[in-house]
């Protein structure tokens, strides 16, 4: 099936890198990284994806109601922020995309999901090779609901009654992972991360940490430079992690 765009629309995206509008393919990620020999940044979104990842090895749920899309970067230029930074930057420039698109206010659950009102609308996951970045990114937008086994998923359209339009989201996103990059860039990490923390679920919040070791009970206190979160347990430790899988306590 053949996806039309508007060549307004097009090229609006096309300012950051080369277009791939794909009907079907197993991982945007996959398909984006891919593309890496060129040497050049790319934009890779399908309407189905049927190997969508999520973090941890987990399936990703999409069809054709999310913004599926993946972002391929190379991290060896000049002042490109280290690559583990990405996906807060991804995370933040997600959540006010959906603010500057659909007027909604989200939070951003560490390290990188997307809620409101407690449920998940959007999930990015980074994966790399080499000096590549898939920046992958997944948004419920028109789905009017969600398989059983997904109870805490939400979508832009039940959340505010109507649909959106998917390429409109993503350019909005582009705009400020680019402007997010350029920040981080000059050094700005520290307002990065403050913009960061505005937008955040967990800070001052007791949750659960689970890392690919072992389980964390605390409340974050701060984020660090880097954006890991710091969390002081309930035996009073302060812990660092860079990575993991949270839920908010009570
Ligand atoms: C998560 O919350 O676990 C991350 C989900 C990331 C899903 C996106 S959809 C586009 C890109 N392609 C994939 O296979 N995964 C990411």
């Amino acid at each position: 099936m053949a996806t039309e765009v508007a060549g307004e629309q097009l090229a609006g995206l096309a300012r950051y890198g080369s277009v791939h509008l794909l009907d079907e393919v197993g991982s945007t990620n996959d398909y984006a990284l891919g593309l890496a020999a060129k040497r050049s940044t790319a934009i890779v979104t399908a309407r189905r994806q049927t190997k969508g990842r999520g973090r941890f090895k987990k399936h990703w749920f999409s069809d054709d109601g999310s913004l599926t899309a993946s972002l391929l970067l190379f991290t060896d230029g000049p002042d490109f922020p280290h690559p583990s930074f990405l996906t807060h930057l991804a995370g933040l420039a997600l959540s006010r995309a959906v603010e500057e698109v659909a007027g909604l206010a989200t939070q951003i659950r560490w390290p990188n999901d997307i809620i409101y009102k407690d449920k998940k609308l959007a999930g990015i996951l980074c994966e790399g090779r080499r000096h590549a970045v898939a920046v992958g990114v997944g948004l419920n937008v028109n789905q009017e609901s969600f398989p059983e086994d997904l109870p805490d998923a939400e979508s832009l359209r039940v959340a505010t009654g109507r649909t959106w339009d998917k390429l409109v989201l993503l350019e909005s996103f582009l705009h400020g992972m680019f402007a997010g990059i350029e920040r981080a860039g000059k050094g700005e990490t520290a307002q990065v991360i403050a913009d960061i923390k505005n937008h955040s679920a967990v800070m001052h919040r007791r949750v659960e940490v689970r890392t690919l070791l072992r389980k964390h009970v605390g409340t974050v206190i701060d984020l660090d430079t880097e954006g890991r979160v710091v969390l002081r347990t309930d035996s009073g430790r302060l812990v660092v992690l860079g990575a993991g899988e949270v839920r908010r306590l009570r």
